[in-house]
């Protein structure tokens, strides 16, 4: 499997930290899908290999705990904080724009028909104060009401035509 550097340092580092290796499945599954989008067969495979494990042992974690994907995301994951601040702010109604414009429903394994992108709803993302708040990969966006997510929506949009 095609794992980062970084990735490979941190799950021989964090196997370190169990007295049972298997208590590491869950840590590895998260740095996994971190790196490559989400878990395939071979990653559950590889899992099992280096913990010792059958894969049915990993298999089961992933099947158990809904944010494990077992198919890529969208190209653009668009993250809409549902915490406090933003949700009073319209934070529903952002995401609710989102789901509009690309014809999606908010879900971590949901991808837009055009698989251009994945919506999701997650926890406060540390900016209550400029509520409401959406990540789009990497990049924190504030204030984005529903005529900012519009324009937000329309950019990508016309990023992936390029
Ligand atoms: S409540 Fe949304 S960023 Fe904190």
């Amino acid at each position: 499997m095609n794992l980062k550097l970084e990735t490979l340092t941190k799950i021989d580092e964090v196997i370190t930290h169990y007295p049972e290796k298997r208590s590491a499945t869950l840590p590895l599954l998260h740095l996994i899908q971190e790196d490559v989008g989400c878990i395939r067969e071979e990653a559950i495979e590889w899992i099992a290999q280096k913990l010792g494990l059958q894969p049915i042992n990993v298999y089961e974690v992933v099947t158990f705990y809904p944010m494990f994907r077992r198919q890529p995301i969208g190209r653009r994951h668009i993250k809409v904080c549902r915490t406090l601040s933003c949700a009073l702010m319209g934070g529903y109604k952002t995401c609710e724009t989102f789901e509009q414009e690309f014809n999606t429903r908010a879900g971590p394994t949901e991808v837009s028909p055009d698989g251009e992108v994945t919506v999701e709803f997650v926890e406060c993302l540390a900016s209550c104060g400029t509520a409401p708040v959406v990540l789009i990969d990497d990049e924190l966006h504030q204030k984005v009401d529903c005529a900012k997510a519009k324009q937000l929506a329309a950019q990508i949009k016309a990023e992936a035509k390029k």
